[in-house]
């Protein structure tokens, strides 16, 4: 009888610093540390995420193996991700993991960051069935991908520039919210009209996405605008901006499922953290009578459980890599 894996994920590829232990495929600890250094700067500064990283990474790596109490010497491979993200902060993880791998013995296991994405989706019950479309939102992308099998995703549509979550980031700084204010957005739009204001929508051919309008448009609005009105505002201009965002999301998401008739739907990345998208998607997908599985807030945005699960997967596959492995700032997801 083959004993059940131990594997431990590790993530630091942009400014959240994080492990998760996976053991017999479920996850028994997940971690993350975030990097509170970018908030006043507007956006994640490259070489200070990398500099907490290496600050970071050894007492995050003790904590997850302490709230899973998994001992080192218990574990049977190490997944790290390999890329896409900033080279520095990759490094850190990537080293670290081979250090900790050969010190041990053990396996190593590379990770593509948005097919962990998506494979968060495995997480917990119910996991979907292949294929699936998967709409993949976070700060870098913006993807509907066609998931036909853990390792086999294509990508069907994308943004042509801003991703979704740099778009809500933008927004939130010209409205003076700290980086990363996707999350603030979110929050103050709870209160707020989704009606209130009107924002220009851009309309891409075929499946493709594009957000850099948008954000001119909003900081021609805000520029004619006082810090007061600004202010007294917040919730309907956050509702606003936010419903306008989420709609161009859902409708080209239609658009793919009407055109390749999969009707299994999934979501990933930061972005699927924010409650009016998933509150949104599962109207539609009640209406549709789409099967859909969104993974919990914590698996959406930056974390290790979905390294874990990632590595496990290919763990089964025998897809290990060599203490040679590079780091891939940019490689893509097919
Ligand atoms: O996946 P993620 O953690 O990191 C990347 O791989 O990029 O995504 C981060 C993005 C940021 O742009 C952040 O503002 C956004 O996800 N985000 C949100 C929410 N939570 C995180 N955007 C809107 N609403 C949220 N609740
Ligand atoms: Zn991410």
């Amino acid at each position: 009888m083959t004993h059940p894996l131990t594997i431990l994920g590790i993530e630091s590829s942009c400014d959240e610093t994080a492990a998760a232990v996976i053991h017999g495929g479920k996850i028994v600890s997940n971690v993350v540390m975030s990097q509170l250094v970018h908030q006043s700067y507007g956006g994640v500064v490259p070489e200070l995420a990398a500099r907490a990283h290496e600050t970071n990474i050894m007492p995050v790596v003790t904590a997850a193996l302490e709230q899973a109490a998994t001992q080192k010497s218990a574990l049977d491979a190490i997944g790290f991700t390999q890329g896409p993200g900033l080279l520095g902060p990759l490094l850190v993880g990537s080293c670290f993991a081979k250090s900790l791998a050969f010190a041990l013995g053990i396996r190593l296991i590379g990770v593509h960051h948005m097919q962990a994405h998506v494979l968060a989706n495995f997480i917990d019950p119910p996991k979907p069935s292949f294929p699936f479309l998967c709409l993949t939102v976070s700060g870098g992308h913006t993807q509907i991908i066609l998931v036909k099998d853990y390792f086999a995703m294509e990508v069907l549509g994308e943004t042509q520039d801003d991703a979704i979550g740099e778009a809500f980031d933008k927004i939130a700084h010209l409205m003076g919210l700290s980086y990363p204010g996707g999350a603030l957005i979110d929050r103050y739009a709870q209160e707020g009209d989704p009606q209130a204001f009107a924002f220009p929508t851009t309309h891409m051919p075929d499946f493709d996405f594009s957000f850099s309008g948008i954000k001119t448009a909003f900081s021609l609005f805000i520029k004619g605008k006082t810090p007061e009105f600004i202010l007294t505002n917040r919730a309907n201009i956050c509702a606003s901006i936010q419903a306008m965002l989420v709609r161009m999301l859902l409708d080209k998401l239609t658009k793919v499922v009407q055109k390749s008739g999969i009707t299994t739907i999934a979501l990933a990345g930061g972005v699927a953290a924010n409650s009016y998208l998933r509150r949104q998607l599962k109207e539609l997908a009640a209406q549709h009578g789409w099967r859909l599985f969104i993974p919990a807030p914590a698996y959406c945005t930056d974390n290790a459980a979905m390294v874990a699960i990632t590595a496990y997967y290919k763990y089964q596959l025998k897809q290990f890599v060599g203490l040679d492995a590079k780091s891939l700032p940019r490689c893509s997801i097919t």
